[in-house]
């Protein structure tokens, strides 16, 4: 039994199967409408969600599977003290495979020990977020035709955004990727994973502060929010919210096939102004994330 609790689980053919996959369910939606018959998805959200949850519910739902769950800690047996161990114990005897969202690192190795059917991390803490990443490649697949060859500007929470580490590890399998990692130097990437991926395989990386002075060097631009519920200290939130918007004025030097990613939910750091811009997928990234986790299901359910 596979589980996905971090993005090294998958292999890079895996990978590219899933991108495959996922554009054949854009094309041929029919086909997979009674794959999942009689299967039974559990979303277990510890933590808000808009687009996690409902995009695997939705996929699970568009597979003609069916659908359980609770979206808030508060909600389940956990604000009762019920263990994880024992929350998973009971809810893998309900159903065929668990989407879970937890703000603990690491809980998803505690739910996979202790579940007899697969476990798909929907983000842990700061930690990881596997499903984004598979998304955001499909979506690069897609906007510009491939998966190598890149300049990518990351910008915003490099330090708490777990979307971003995932997608570190992900994109340094691919030929020629280089990094520009901007950020304030509070919110610098977690240095394991400089040591452990970009290092190790000596990736180009530069670190910087400034969005404005690198934006006319990037073939993919990746912003995120900045982390409000992972701060200790809600002045050091407040003072550094607001340090990267992006708007119309600094898109003028960006290059005119630039692709504009984020995860969402955004904050302030894309300005509306710019939602229109053919540059801007971030709206389609967010739809192609159900047809991902459409292909993540059969994968993980061994369904052909
Ligand atoms: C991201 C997350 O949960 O890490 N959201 C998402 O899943 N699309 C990004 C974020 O919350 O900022």
């Amino acid at each position: 039994m596979r589980n996905l609790i971090g993005i090294e689980d998958f292999s890079t053919e895996e990978i590219d199967e899933l991108i495959e996959v996922s554009k054949d369910i854009i094309s041929n939606k029919e086909k997979y409408l009674e794959k999942c018959k009689g299967k039974i998805l559990a979303t277990l959200f510890f933590e808000p969600s808009t687009r996690t949850r409902l995009s695997f519910e939705s996929a699970m739902l568009s597979l003609g599977g069916s659908v359980l769950g609770f979206s808030s800690a508060d909600s389940s047996s956990t604000q009762k003290g019920e263990t994880l161990a024992d929350t998973i114990k009971v809810v893998s005897s309900y159903s065929d495979i668990i989407a879970m969202r937890h703000p603990k690192e690491g809980a998803p190795i505690v739910a996979a020990n202790n579940s007899n059917v697969p476990i798909i991390n929907a983000g842990d803490g700061g930690h990881n977020h596997p499903t984004q990443t598979l998304l955001d490649l499909l979506t690069i697949s897609q906007e510009k035709g491939r998966l190598d060859n890149f300049t990518v500007g990351l910008c915003g929470d490099l330090k708490f955004g777990r979307t971003v580490h995932s997608l570190i590890i992900a994109l340094s399998r691919y030929e020629n990727i280089k990094f520009v990692l901007i950020s304030p130097k509070e919110l610098k990437i977690p240095e394991y994973l400089k040591q452990d991926f970009l290092d190790k395989k000596n990736i180009e990386y530069t670190e910087t502060e400034s969005l404005e002075e690198n934006i006319d060097k990037l073939d993919i631009l990746y912003m995120t929010r900045v982390q409000k519920e992972r701060f200790l200290n809600e002045e050091e939130y407040v003072r550094l919210k607001d340090v990267y918007i992006l708007d119309k004025q600094k898109l003028e030097k960006a290059k005119n096939d630039l692709c504009i990613l984020h995860p969402l939910p955004r904050v302030n750091e894309i300005s509306t102004e710019i939602d229109d811009d053919p540059r801007a997928a971030y709206f389609r990234q967010a739809e192609y994330g159900k047809y991902m986790r459409m292909a993540i299901i059969l994968k993980l359910l061994n369904i052909k």
